[in-house]
């Protein structure tokens, strides 16, 4: 069924609003400086007045923190400094009686080292689990690029019990599963089954080229790789039909368009890396072109498949999709000091910072990612402009606790005044939800409309896009589906600019405002402005 209203209902993550938080640093109820599920919980409403329609969860499992919680020592049950089980069911009740979905992290490229099967694994090439892992005797030659330059040198490690190196995309503290091992993707599968019963929507697949890769000089079952998440997805959505999985997966468009699968039977979501990249450096130039030629080079997906777009996630801003030359740029614009970077290819800092904190700027780059063809993904905080705090480690600079009022902790915590928190808040936490929640100007009530809007605007999601002016520091873009369409115009540059609209509608409809514009109207959009119209009597 490909009918305009069942479209919207049924493929719901085509127009979703992703949330993106991580229970640790968002709510505290207990008093022990960390977030918690009751925590979660109860700021569930907030998530519903703001819009959202489906959070992500950061990891919640049981884990030693080698990797913030992406190193996991049980599959099946939550870190107990966040509640249990119970705590987690309550909370997705309540989510989904406020009618928000939940997705979570499923980590299954590698597991902590601590978790049993790895404990068994280490015991010697018979033992039950050794095979679950990736071994070799000799330390193998070719090494596969690192992804924590400078924290890691090798991605092979000895281990002294089994006597032989294993793999490790990430940390040595966690190593990779051998998932062309059957039993490993039927184990993938169980866990999988295991949270859709307890009731979250699906996943957020960490890794998911690591995940399929298959490591040189280790038997292969000469499966193809990809049969891994076209067997897990199939398996999932039977589990539960409206089960989405949203794959990160950080790769030129040529290569990561596989991943989706060739009839859209894999993965349904995939973070829009590249576009994002190209964001920053259109940003840094204030000229469109390099969004403009990644724009032309988006390649047609299944209808069933979506882009999930981003500003920040998580981890660092990654530039390494941008030649040398541009992400230097990139770098000289938001992130000069060496502080600010990290592994020599990303940037550790938070929106606000980098654009020094000009607000005009800010909403800008919200208006154009939340317009961009595809599903907007927020993380945490940035609603309100929360800053980072460069004194904690590495990519942790971003992952500071939510500030929710001008109280002690920023209304993060009840712990006692001057207690230690999960992680420390930014010397400037000036920007909270209470103090934003009272002015009709600020930036979580922008936020808010933004997101109204989008929602309303569905041919973002579903639409086919249009470039209509590509020059300078003004993009103009329209995104029709099915006989409706909607008109961006963007104004990356420091100067007002004038843009002339298309004539072949009969009216556009300010959706900001009450500016309403003609067919062939020269209009002037500010410096840093944006403008949304719905356009009328398009076919
Ligand atoms: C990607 C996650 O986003 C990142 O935070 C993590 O370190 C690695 N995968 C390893 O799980």
């Amino acid at each position: 069924m490909t009918g305009k209203r069942t479209a919207t209902s049924d493929l719901w993550w085509k127009n979703a609003v992703i949330y993106c938080l991580d229970v640790q640093t968002f709510f505290d109820t207990d008093g022990d400086g960390c977030g918690d599920l009751v925590g979660l919980t109860e700021k569930i409403d907030y998530l519903a007045g703001l819009g959202v329609t489906c959070l992500w969860l950061m990891p919640c499992y049981p884990s030693p923190e080698r990797d913030d919680g992406y190193d996991i020592s049980d599959f099946y049950a939550v870190d107990e400094k966040l509640g249990n089980l119970g705590d987690f069911a309550e909370m997705l009740r309540t989510a989904h009686d406020r009618g928000i979905r939940v997705i979570i992290d499923l980590v299954v490229n590698h597991t902590s080292h601590l978790h049993k099967w790895f404990q068994s694994a280490r015991k010697g090439r018979d033992a039950p689990y050794h095979d679950y892992y990736v071994w070799a005797d000799e330390k193998p030659e070719n090494e596969a690029k690192l992804v924590f330059p400078g924290e890691e040198t090798s991605n092979w490690a000895w281990d002294d019990q089994a006597e032989r190196w294993y793999f490790h995309r990430f940390y040595s503290e966690q190593p990779d599963l051998n998932t062309a091992n059957p039993a490993v993707r039927d184990e993938i599968a169980k866990i999988g089954a295991f949270w859709l019963a307890l009731g979250v929507t699906g996943y957020r697949i960490d890794a998911v080229p690591f995940l399929l890769e298959e490591v040189s000089g280790v038997a292969a079952d000469g499966k193809d790789p990809h049969a891994l998440l076209r067997e897990l997805g199939t398996y999932l959505t039977r589990r539960r039909g409206d089960a989405v999985l949203l794959g990160e997966v950080n790769l030129p468009y040529d290569k990561g368009i596989e991943f989706f699968g060739e009839y859209g039977d894999e993965l349904n979501m995939m973070f829009d890396f590249r576009l994002n990249q190209s964001m920053f450096l259109a940003l840094a130039r204030r000229d469109v072109a390099p969004l403009v030629k990644t724009l032309k080079e988006l390649p047609e997906i299944a209808p069933e498949c979506q882009w999930t777009n981003f500003v920040r996630n998580h981890d660092e801003l990654t530039l390494d999709q941008l030649g040398d030359a541009e992400r230097e740029e990139v770098f000289a614009a938001f992130g000069p000091e060496e502080d600010m970077q990290v592994y020599g290819r990303g940037l550790r800092r938070r929106l606000p910072s980098m654009l020094d904190g000009d607000d005009r700027r800010v909403r800008l780059v919200y208006s154009l990612m939340f317009s961009l063809p595809g599903t907007p993904a927020l993380f945490y905080g940035e609603e309100i402009g929360m800053v980072e705090n460069l004194d904690v480690e590495g990519r942790l600079s971003s992952r500071t606790p939510m500030q929710w009022s001008d109280g002690p902790h920023a209304g993060f915590s009840s712990a006692p005044e001057g207690a230690r928190l999960c992680r420390p808040l930014p010397e400037d936490h000036a920007a909270n939800v209470a103090d934003q929640r009272r002015d009709p100007h600020s930036l979580l009530n922008w936020m808010e409309r933004l997101i109204r809007q989008r929602k309303e605007c569905p041919e973002f999601g579903w639409g086919k896009l249009e470039l209509l002016h590509t020059k300078g520091a003004v993009l103009v873009h329209r995104c029709v589906w099915d006989g409706t369409a909607v008109v961006a115009v963007h104004n990356l540059g420091d100067e007002p600019a004038t843009v002339t609209l298309p004539k072949d509608c009969t009216e556009f409809r300010d959706l900001f405002g009450d500016d309403d514009a003609e067919p062939g109207e020269k209009i002037t959009v500010e410096a840093y402005g944006f403008r949304w119209f719905r356009a009328g009597g398009h076919h």
